[in-house]
């Protein structure tokens, strides 16, 4: 039986999503849950090997999608069904979400492959709650700037990225009831009110 709670947060690189993640994992901890923190690619050993040569090695668009969802099928049935089995609160940093906006928007790649291979690999699996945060390529590329040495999404172009987040957009429109729209370019405290108030309004805290 599923009685934990799967949120994702996905959005263009430079969104902003890690400190409203770790704000997030605070304060469910000190509420007493079990929270199993994460990412995607990565999350179980094997999945963070993957991500080592997802982010760096150069490769086509088939053996990127295939990498990212190995990494993902490990990372399911290694850490987060357990988890979620056993009631824990799975609080995730991306999921399949970005790869449709990756690699299906980012790279043009197939989307009928993409849904097939996502039925594969998590079955009807999907998280409970997604945080889009949303904010124009421009923006989010000048606060990237200078910050470490790019990986290979990182160092696409503003076009690449505003396809990204296109798709973002798309499958939002798909899913509107698992998807909250956050506008990632308000200050801090601003987004996580929106945070707060879309999880208050869906009964979790
Ligand atoms: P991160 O830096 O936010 O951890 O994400 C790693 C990078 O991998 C980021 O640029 C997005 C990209 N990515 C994909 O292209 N497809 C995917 O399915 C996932 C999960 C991430």
């Amino acid at each position: 039986m599923n009685t934990g709670r799967f949120i994702t947060f996905e959005g263009i690189d430079g969104a902003g999503k890690t400190t409203h993640l770790d704000a997030l994992e605070r304060a469910w901890r000190e509420a007493g849950h079990e929270v199993v923190r994460t990412r995607e690619p990565g999350g179980t050993p094997l999945a963070e090997q993957l991500r080592g040569l997802f982010l760096h090695e150069p490769m086509d668009s088939l053996t990127e999608a295939l990498l990212v969802f190995a990494a993902r099928r490990d990372h399911l049935t290694q850490v987060m069904e357990p988890a979620l089995a056993r009631g824990a609160w799975v609080l995730c940093d991306r999921f399949t979400d970005a790869t449709f906006a990756y690699q299906g928007g980012g790279r043009g790649f197939d989307l009928k492959v993409l849904s097939t291979l996502e039925s594969w690999v998590q079955g009807t699996r999907q998280p409970d709650l997604t945080f889009l945060f949303d904010l124009p390529p421009a923006v989010a590329a000048a606060r990237l700037a200078g910050a470490r040495q790019p990986d290979r999404f990182e160092a696409q172009d503003q076009v690449f990225f505003e396809r990204v987040r296109e798709m973002y957009l798309t499958r939002m429109a798909q899913h509107p009831e698992r998807f909250v729209l956050i506008q990632a370019d308000q200050p801090q405290e601003t987004v996580a009110r929106a945070i707060g108030l879309a999880l208050a309004a869906r009964g979790v805290a």
